[in-house]
């Protein structure tokens, strides 16, 4: 691109050219549908929760069980929230950084109601009993042939308009969003073909699907998501662009093997969990370059975090990654996992990368693109800032209880003088702690969710009235 190029590429306004408005209905109902999802599941998680220390609650009716509220929980915040609220984020800003209208949003629109229908029937199924019995995977493959065909029709529609753009140059967040567009598919369809993977080897695909989920799918679309609302907010470029390629070189070379330090101890040849710790710990060479880049430029500018609370939810967000993913890094040495493994501390690490991280992330989207989008403005902006510090308390409690309750559990689990029933009486406490944390993070969802329909329904103002 020549100089000239460059500069018209910058001056370009996206909202003047109206590039949202062929996207905007389909945004806006991925949108709604991930935050039912959201509340659903999050309610969800709470009585899974709270079985843990009050088993007799609830316990004459099979789908509140913890085995099945606990497995509807990650589904429907896994493939109903974070993935659904993800794409809808990705088919908003892949139009704005590729100055091209959305394509196909009819495709994208039929694609998101499929896979709806999907993860609420897997759900319905799971509740029911029926399920495919891995974790991550529990959806039946029957109905996985639904989500399958839903997510083809919504990436397409993603991927056309990068196929027809109108600059040359990719930003950093169309990268991320791409990547994580191929990645996904390929791991769903190779862990959920029925049949193929039997016994230990099963083990492995099951790791290797679940912490790709997280690594190779919605960290794309949290840090993708980051990387294009850290600059637009603050009005400035990001820190520093070559850095940027090393952090997204490194996700794709690192990455996809770091899932088999969950199986550390168990009857997986002792080559392939090294292999997965030696890569968990390269791990440490992308996130900082993301975080030098990410946390930088809004240290600079720190005017702005004081000023946006769409920024604030983003960045703390982004602190997140760097924070769950160093823990994760040394979660996967050996010395560390004997300690920590099979306690509560491990859904402690879940929660900071699916939830502090991503899920935060993704609530400072909706804050930003929503006014610009309809045109309205949040209707009780007081709601955002109360929203803002039932995550962070509520988060806050959440996870200092399993995380300082996980590896007490650990220590005693591996002193052969400590009772089993002893250690199942010690933590209780800790699991009461998760149950308050989770309680208030849910408050927050509900508020989240009941402000989103109230500006729905709000009259348009004129101006976006950005948060
Ligand atoms: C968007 C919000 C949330 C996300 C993305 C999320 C994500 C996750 C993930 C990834 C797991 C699997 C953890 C593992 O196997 O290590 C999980 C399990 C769980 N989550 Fe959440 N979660 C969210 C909100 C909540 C809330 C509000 C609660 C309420 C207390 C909660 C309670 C639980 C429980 C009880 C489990 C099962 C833990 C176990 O097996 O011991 N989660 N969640």
């Amino acid at each position: 691109m020549n100089a000239e190029a460059v500069q018209a590429a910058h001056r370009f306004d996206v909202e003047r050219a109206g590039i949202d408005a062929a996207g905007s209905r389909v945004v806006l109902v991925l949108a709604a549908v991930s935050i039912l999802f959201l509340i659903v599941g999050s309610v969800f998680g709470v009585i899974a929760s709270f079985k843990l220390h009050m088993p007799d609650w609830l316990a004459d009716y099979a789908v509140t069980t913890f085995g099945r509220a606990r497995t509807i929980h990650l589904n429907f915040v896994a493939y109903g929230w974070l993935s659904v609220a993800g794409i809808s984020i990705v088919l908003w800003i892949l139009p704005r950084i590729f100055h091209t209208p959305l394509r196909h949003p009819i495709m994208a629109y039929i694609g998101g109601v499929l896979w709806a229908v999907g993860v609420a029937c897997g759900g319905v199924a799971i509740g029911a009993g029926w399920s495919d019995g891995l974790e991550w995977l529990e959806i039946p493959w029957q109905i996985d042939l639904v989500l399958a065909l839903g997510g083809l029709l919504m990436a397409w529609s993603a991927v056309s308009t990068a196929l027809h753009r109108n600059v040359h140059h990719i930003y950093v967040s169309g990268w991320y969003f791409l990547a994580g567009l191929v990645w996904f598919p390929m791991l769903f369809f190779i862990a959920n073909l029925p049949g193929l993977h039997l016994g230990v080897q099963q083990a492995t695909m099951n790791w290797w699907f679940a912490h790709n989920v997280l690594g190779l799918w919605l960290t794309p679309l949290g840090v993708g998501t980051a990387y294009y609302l850290i600059p637009k907010i603050i009005g400035k470029p990001v820190f520093s662009y070559s850095v940027s390629l090393l952090g997204f070189w490194g996700l794709a070379l690192f990455y996809s093997q770091v899932g088999i330090h969950h199986l550390i101890g168990g009857p997986v040849p002792t080559w392939v969990v090294t292999l997965s710790v030696v890569h968990s710990v390269m791990m440490f060479i992308p996130v900082i370059a993301v975080a030098i880049n990410q946390h930088v430029t809004v240290a600079q500018n720190i005017w702005a975090f004081k000023q946006s609370m769409a920024l604030r939810f983003v960045w703390i967000g982004a602190l997140m990654y760097t924070a769950a993913s160093f823990q994760g890094s040394l979660e996967a040495l050996r010395s560390v996992n004997s300690v920590t493994h099979f306690t509560h501390y491990t859904v402690g690490h879940a929660h900071l990368g699916a939830y502090a991280f991503v899920s935060v992330v993704l609530f400072g989207a909706f804050y930003y693109m929503m006014p610009h989008l309809t045109g309205k403005r949040w209707p009780w902006p007081r709601l955002i800032s109360l929203h803002f510090w039932l995550t962070v308390t509520g988060f806050a409690i959440y996870f200092l209880a399993l995380t300082v309750g996980g590896f007490f559990q650990g220590i005693e689990l591996l002193d052969p003088d400590v009772a089993f029933s002893d250690i199942t009486r010690h933590i209780v406490p800790y699991l009461e702690g998760r149950s308050l944390g989770g309680t208030m993070m849910t408050l927050g969802h509900i508020i989240f969710g009941m402000h989103f329909f109230a500006l729905l329904l709000a009259k348009r103002s004129g101006s976006a009235g950005t948060v």
